[in-house]
Order: structure tokens, then C-alpha cells, then sequence
């Protein structure tokens, strides 16, 4: 049913799946033995942040953030307001921060700076999607996933005024279900 609104598939649930596995591979060899603290920022890092966590093999610790951004005059600014905050204390502590997507920065580059005040002991930044073309400020990830063209995407987590979450794969949206 949901397939319907997709006009394209762009990224596979078998290659998300493989990408999660090689990263997670990558960051088991990284934090064995620090005891890291992964936090995904909601909402759309879940689906993501479950699947690589399966394939990281240490010890480790998940804690979540959620943010609402404010757009309208401010939204180059950045202007961030935390909704949800984080449940640990992240001082001295080894923090990597899961995305779904960074697309203009904004958003990852304001939680930066709030994370690195809390003094952690070190802290990376995984996102699934990158959509550099997007990008207002200069800000990276240290581990993508997939890099994308600048479409509108769904699916694995990304919405479309709160749907299309569950789809199992990355698609682009039919224009009509938006115009
Ligand atoms: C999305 C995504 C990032 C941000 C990226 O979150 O999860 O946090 O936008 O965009 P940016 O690089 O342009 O700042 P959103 O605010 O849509 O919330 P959601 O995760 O609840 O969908």
C-alpha cells in the first residue's frame, strides 16, 4: 500500500542492512572496552540506531534526544529547543550520535556544540543519509552511510508529515502525494 506513493526505491532494505553490518563492524574495533553511550536523535534515527546496534559487538549504552527546530526567520540561525533530553550524564563518557539524515547541517551542527559543553570524553557523529548538496553549514558526519541526491526521501525512519516511517527501504516520494 505504501509502495504506492513511492516513485522510486533508492536505497534497499538488503543494503541498508549491509551497511549497517560494516559499520557496526567498524565501530565494535572503535569502542570495545569504553563503554559508549550511542544516542539517536528523534525521531527518525530509531529504525536506523536498532539495526546498527545489532552488529556493534561491545558493551554500550543507548540513550535518545529529541529537538524541535524552529523555522521561519530563525531557521538559519539554527535555533534549537530540546524536548526530550538526554537521560545520562555524558561527561567523560565516549558519545556517538545517530542520525537518519543530515541534510542542511543545521540541526546536527547546534547539537554539536551542546554536547561538546557537556564535556564528553569523545563524541562521533553516524548518520544513514547524507544529502550534501543540502548543506548550509559546513558540518560531516565521521561515519555515512549512503550519500543522496537532494530528492525528497522517505522511509527507514524519514517522514512525510509523520508518515512513511515504517517503509523498510529509502525511496523517493511521488511529487503528487506532496504537490
Ligand atoms: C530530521 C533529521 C535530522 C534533521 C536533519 O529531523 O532527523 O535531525 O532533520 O536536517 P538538517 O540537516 O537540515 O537540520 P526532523 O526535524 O525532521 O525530526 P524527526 O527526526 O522527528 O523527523
Amino acid at each position: 500500500m505504501l509502495d504506492q506513493d513511492i516513485k522510486k526505491v533508492l536505497i534497499s532494505h538488503e543494503e541498508i542492512v549491509a551497511a549497517a553490518e560494516k559499520l557496526g563492524q567498524t565501530l565494535t574495533q572503535e569502542y570495545q572496552d569504553k563503554n559508549p553511550i550511542f544516542v539517536g536523535i528523534l525521531k527518525g534515527s530509531i529504525p536506523f540506531m536498532a539495526e546498527l546496534i545489532n552488529h556493534v559487538d561491545a558493551h554500550l549504552e543507548t540513550d535518545y534526544m529529541a529537538v524541535s527546530s524552529y523555522q521561519g526567520g530563525t531557521a538559519s540561525t539554527g535555533e534549537l529547543t530540546v524536548v526530550k533530553d538526554l537521560t545520562a550524564d555524558i561527561e567523560n563518557r565516549h558519545v556517538v550520535i545517530i542520525e537518519d539524515i543530515i541534510d542542511s547541517g543545521l540541526t546536527l551542527d547546534v547539537l554539536k556544540r551542546m554536547f561538546l559543553e557537556r564535556k564528553p570524553a569523545s563524541l562521533k557523529i553516524v548518520t544513514l543519509l547524507d544529502k550534501p548538496e543540502g548543506r548550509q553549514v559546513e558540518i560531516d558526519a565521521d561515519y555515512s552511510c549512503f550519500t543522496i541526491p537532494n530528492e525528497f526521501v522517505v522511509g527507514f525512519g524519514l517522514d512525510y508529515q509523520e508518515n512513511y516511517r515504517n517503509l523498510p527501504y529509502i525511496g523517493i516520494l511521488k511529487e503528487e502525494v506532496y504537490q
